[in-house]
């Protein structure tokens, strides 16, 4: 099944509600276990970027877990950081190093400031899909990584045919909003296959990240850049 590409942004209000609403919980939780046992003994470092945070789903949970790494969560869609300043705000002092920044992929100099070459870890859940040219994450990588860094990016996998993905969709979506369950299977469709992302890593230099698939629908790029 050929990929075909979604809009990059999530930015119209009502898909930001509605994927804000979504129960993730199960999925994300599992996610942040798989980073902890990725970054021990050693944890996280001093800085942390999710690249694509979305309302934060991943970011307020890892800025429960490291509560002395400041991290800040990157994405372009000012309806989804809405939600994510908004339920900083409501609890403040629960993540006192945790920010968010309102920034398009790719990164200017301009928009890089301190960061440039200084995050010890990068995360990402669900953006690679997005991005219409995928090259541009691993150049970002590469834009923000302090050597030594931490890499963890989850994504969704491309099913082979049509009919996998609708039982994909049937499977995990078929109870939630009818905006969630398109979105889904859109994702889907624009999403890459493990040997599509070991093809970029390998054009990106970044033969030091690994690719497996998980599960029926995930792929995931971990490790340490050089
Ligand atoms: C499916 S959501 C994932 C949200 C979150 N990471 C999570 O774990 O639930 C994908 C997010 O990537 C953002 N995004 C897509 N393309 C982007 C780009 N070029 N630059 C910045 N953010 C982007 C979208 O706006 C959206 O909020």
């Amino acid at each position: 099944m050929e990929r075909i590409c979604e809009p990059e942004l999530m930015d119209d209000p009502e898909q930001a509600r509605v994927y804000s609403e979504a129960d993730f919980a199960a999925s994300d939780a599992a996610l942040v276990e798989r980073i902890v046992a990725l970054a021990a003994p050693g944890g996280l470092g001093s800085k942390l970027v999710d690249l694509g945070c979305g309302p934060g789903n991943l970011s307020f949970r890892l800025a429960e877990r490291y509560p002395a790494t400041e991290l800040v969560g990157l994405d372009g869609s000012s309806a989804m950081l809405a939600l994510a300043e908004q339920r900083r705000q409501t609890e403040a002092e629960r993540w006192p190093h945790l920010s968010f920044r309102c920034l398009t992929l790719p990164l200017t100099s301009g928009d890089l400031g301190e960061m440039a070459g200084r995050c010890t870890a990068i995360v990402s859940n669900s953006l690679l899909h997005h991005l219409h040219d995928p090259a541009v994450l691993w150049q970002t990588l590469r834009l923000l990584a302090a050597p030594g860094a931490l890499v963890h990016i989850h994504d969704l996998r491309r099913p082979q045919h049509p009919a996998a993905l609708d039982a994909l969709v049937q499977r995990h979506a078929s109870g939630c909003d009818p905006l969630l369950r398109r979105d889904y299977a859109a994702s889907l469709r624009a999403a890459f296959r493990v040997e599509e992302v070991q093809a970029q890593l390998a054009q990106a230099g970044l033969g030091s990240l690994r690719v497996e698939a998980r599960e029926d629908r995930y792929l995931e790029v971990r490790g340490r850049l050089a």
